[in-house]
C-alpha cells in the first residue's frame, strides 16, 4: 500500500513519486490549496492539494482529523520561506496526485497533536488515541528499544530466554494473591505469580545454568504512582556465582541500557552502601542521592531530658530521635511548618518540632523554636553542633518508633528537596546491601522475611542463625536510582537444611512448609547448585527514563488507582453460567474502594 512512511520523506525523494499512509493531523484550506500534514508512526509530512487535481481536491475537502488517507504523489521542495525546520520533512512537501480515503474517525475527545492537558480518565478511556499522541509514541518506543538492549546484552553473556507458568501456586513475595478459580479442581485456586521466583530456582537446579525472562508479574496490593497490579520484571537468575560477580556484571548491563538507551553515562562503580547507614542517614533503603540532605542521630542525646516527647522515644529500645536539618530553612512561614506537619502526619508521626536558627552568637535568644523551653543548653549545644546548623537554617525533629521517624523524616527529606529546588539534577545509582535477612511483626510478634525467604543469610550456620536471627545479615542487594528501586534480588539457600531452618524462624511448621514448599524443598536435595539472581521494574526503569511521572506513563494499557481497566472495564462481573461451572456463589459485592 506504501512506498515510505511520512516521517521518512525528505530532500533525498525529491522528484520522486511516493505512496503514503497515515492519519490527518491537521488540514488547512489555504484559499483554493488545501494542507494535510499526514502522520504515522515516524512523524509527519506536509501534503498539498491543488484544485487542478480536482477529484483529489475534492475529497481532501471532505477529510477531517484523524481520517485515515492513503496519498500518492510526487516529493518536491517547499517554496523558499515555508520550510519548517523542526520537521525532518520540514524541507519538502508531497504534491498530492491521488488520494484515498481509507476510514473515517469522529471527532477524538481530545487533540492527538499537542501535548495538552488531558484528563487521565479520559486518557486511558481511550488509550488507543492517547498512544498516538507524540509523547506516549515515544515512550513505547524507548520501551521497545530497552527490552531489546537487555535482551541483547544478556543473551551475549550466555543468558537463556527460558518461560515459567502463569497459571501457578502462590509464591510469597510480600503481596496478596490474584487468584484464579479452578473449574477441573473446584474449590481450588490457582495464583497468578508474583514473581518467577521458585521456577527461576529450580531452573537452576536443572543445569540451565544463566536464565532471564522479560515477565509479567502480578500483585494485589495497594497501588502507586510507581505500583501497578501487573507490572514487568525483567527477571534473572544464575548459578555458581557470587554476589560480586552478579552486582558488577548487572551494573554493567543497566550502564549498557542507558548509554544505548538515553545517552546518559552512569557512574562505574555504582557506589554501595549498608542498609543500616541508608536507614539512619535518610530513614529509607531507596536514598535519593540527588538531595544533599540527612538526618542527624539524636537518640543518645535526650535520654534524659525532661520532654517526654523526647525522652519516651530515647529509652524505648524501638524509639529513634532523629534530626532533619533544610539550609535556609529560616524563612519557612509558620503556615508551611503547619502544612509539613500535616504531611509527616500521613506517616504516623504525631508532630514535627523545629528550632530556627536566626543568631548562633546569641545563644538561645538567637534561635526560634515550640521545644526550646524543654531543652537544657547543653542539649541545644549538641543539637546545633551534630546537625552542623548555620544562621538561618532549620532543624526539624522526629521522635516516636525508629519505624515512624525513618519514614516520616525519610518521606520529608525528599518532600523539602524538592520543595527547596535541592534535588541536583543527573543520575545517582547505589546499592543498598547487607540488609536484615529478618525485620519484626510487632503485632504479630513473630520474624518476617526482609526479602524473601529463598534468601541466603550471610552465616552459614544455621544454628549461629537461630541463636540471633534480629542480628542476621542476608546477601540480598537492592539496586537504587534516584530514590526509586528499580531491581531487588540475592544469593539464595541451596542447602535443604537451611531452607528448612529459615522457614521455621518465620513461624512455618514442618507440614505447613512440605504443603507449600515441599516441591523447592525436594529439589534443593537433588543437586541444587549455588545460585543467586536478581530482578529488574522494567516499567520503572522506563519510568525515570522517560521522566514520565507515573509508571501508568510507560505501559500501553495500565491499571488505575483501584485496579480497573477502564478501556475494556475490567474487572467485570461474569455470567451465571460461568460460575456454577466454577462451583463459585457470590456471596456480596462491596463497592470498589476510593483511590
Ligand atoms: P522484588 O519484589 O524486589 O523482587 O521485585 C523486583 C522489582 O520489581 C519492581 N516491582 C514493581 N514494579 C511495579 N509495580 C509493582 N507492584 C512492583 N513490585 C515490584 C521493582 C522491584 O525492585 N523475586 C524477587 C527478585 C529476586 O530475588 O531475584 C522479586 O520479585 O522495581
Ligand atoms: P506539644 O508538647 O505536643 O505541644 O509539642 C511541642 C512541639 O513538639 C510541637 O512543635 C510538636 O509539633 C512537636 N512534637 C510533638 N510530638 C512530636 C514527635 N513525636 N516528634 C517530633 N515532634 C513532636
Amino acid at each position: 500500500m506504501r512506498s515510505h512512511y511520512c516521517g521518512e520523506v525528505n530532500e533525498s525523494l525529491l522528484g520522486g513519486e511516493v505512496q503514503l499512509c497515515g492519519w490527518v493531523h491537521r488540514r488547512r484550506d489555504h484559499g483554493g490549496v488545501i494542507f494535510i500534514d499526514l502522520r504515522d508512526r515516524e512523524g509527519l509530512v506536509q501534503i498539498v492539494f491543488d484544485p487542478q487535481a480536482a477529484e483529489s481536491f475534492a475529497a481532501a475537502g471532505r477529510v477531517r482529523s484523524e481520517y485515515v488517507l492513503r496519498v500518492t504523489g510526487t516529493v518536491r521542495p517547499r517554496p523558499v520561506g515555508t520550510e519548517n525546520a523542526d520537521l525532518p520533512s520540514g524541507r519538502v512537501e508531497v504534491a498530492a496526485a491521488g488520494l484515498t480515503i481509507l476510514n473515517a474517525a469522529q471527532t477524538p475527545p481530545f487533540a492527538i497533536d499537542e501535548e495538552e492537558e488531558v484528563g487521565e480518565d479520559v486518557r486511558l478511556r481511550y488509550r488507543y488515541l492517547d498512544l498516538r499522541r507524540p509523547h506516549m509514541q515515544r515512550h513505547l518506543r524507548m520501551r521497545f528499544h530497552a527490552a531489546r538492549t537487555l535482551r541483547r546484552f544478556l543473551d551475549d553473556h550466555g543468558f537463556m530466554d527460558i518461560e515459567t507458568p502463569v497459571l501457578t501456586r502462590s509464591t510469597p513475595e510480600g503481596a496478596r494473591d490474584y487468584l484464579v478459580p479452578s473449574r477441573n479442581h473446584q474449590g481450588s485456586f490457582y495464583a497468578l505469580p508474583q514473581s518467577p521466583q521458585l521456577f527461576k530456582q529450580l531452573l537452576m537446579v536443572a543445569g540451565m545454568d544463566r536464565y532471564y525472562q522479560i515477565v509479567r508479574c502480578f500483585r494485589d496490593e495497594d497501588l502507586r504512582a510507581d505500583r501497578q497490579p501487573e507490572f514487568t520484571q525483567l527477571d534473572i537468575e544464575a548459578s555458581f556465582i557470587d554476589e560480586e560477580a552478579l552486582m558488577s556484571l548487572m551494573e554493567e548491563m543497566i550502564r549498557r541500557l542507558f548509554v544505548e538507551v538515553v545517552g546518559v553515562e552512569l557512574p562505574a562503580p555504582f557506589p554501595r552502601m549498608t542498609w543500616i547507614d541508608a536507614m539512619s542517614r535518610f530513614g529509607i533503603d531507596r536514598p535519593d542521592l540527588r538531595i544533599p540532605l540527612e538526618l542527624t542521630e539524636l537518640t543518645d542525646l535526650m535520654k534524659t531530658v525532661d520532654f517526654k516527647v523526647f525522652a519516651g522515644p530515647a529509652n524505648d529500645p524501638n524509639g529513634r530521635i532523629a534530626a532533619l536539618r533544610l539550609p535556609g530553612g529560616g524563612t519557612l512561614t509558620r503556615k508551611e511548618i503547619d502544612d509539613y506537619t500535616t504531611f509527616v502526619a500521613i506517616y504516623g508521626a504525631r508532630g514535627l518540632a523545629y528550632i530556627k536558627v536566626n543568631d548562633l552568637a546569641a545563644g538561645r535568644d538567637g534561635l526560634q523554636s515550640p521545644i526550646l523551653k524543654f531543652l537544657p543548653d547543653e542539649v541545644i549545644a549538641q543539637v546545633l553542633e551534630r546537625t552542623g546548623a548555620v544562621n538561618g537554617d532549620l532543624v526539624f525533629f522526629g521522635a516516636d518508633r525508629a519505624d515512624v521517624v525513618n519514614e516520616s523524616l525519610g518521606a520529608l527529606r525528599v518532600k523539602l528537596g524538592h520543595d527547596s529546588g535541592l534535588v541536583a539534577p543527573g543520575w545517582r545509582p547505589v546499592w543498598v546491601v547487607d540488609f536484615p535477612m529478618f525485620g519484626r511483626d510487632e503485632k504479630e510478634n513473630r520474624w518476617v522475611a526482609l526479602h524473601h525467604p529463598f534468601t541466603s543469610p550471610k552465616l552459614a550456620d544455621a544454628a549461629a542463625l537461630r541463636a540471633n536471627p534480629g542480628g542476621a545479615l542476608s546477601r540480598a542487594y537492592d539496586m537504587v536510582l534516584n530514590g526509586t528501586e528499580i531491581g531487588g534480588g540475592s544469593i539464595r539457600i541451596h542447602d535443604a537444611a537451611m531452607q528448612s531452618e529459615v522457614f521455621s524462624l518465620l513461624g512455618i511448621s514442618a507440614e505447613e512448609a512440605e504443603a507449600k514448599f515441599g516441591f523447592l524443598l525436594r529439589a534443593l536435595q537433588f543437586g541444587a547448585p549455588p545460585h543467586g539472581g536478581i530482578a529488574f521494574g522494567l516499567d520503572r526503569l522506563l519510568m525515570l527514563m522517560t521522566g514520565a511521572p507515573s509508571i501508568r506513563d510507560v505501559i500501553p494499557f495500565p491499571k488505575t488507582q483501584t485496579g480497573a481497566c477502564l478501556l475494556t472495564e475490567a474487572p467485570s462481573t461474569v455470567d451465571e453460567r460461568q460460575l456454577r461451572e466454577l462451583g463459585i456463589a457470590i456471596k456480596a459485592a462491596k463497592s470498589p474502594k476510593p483511590a
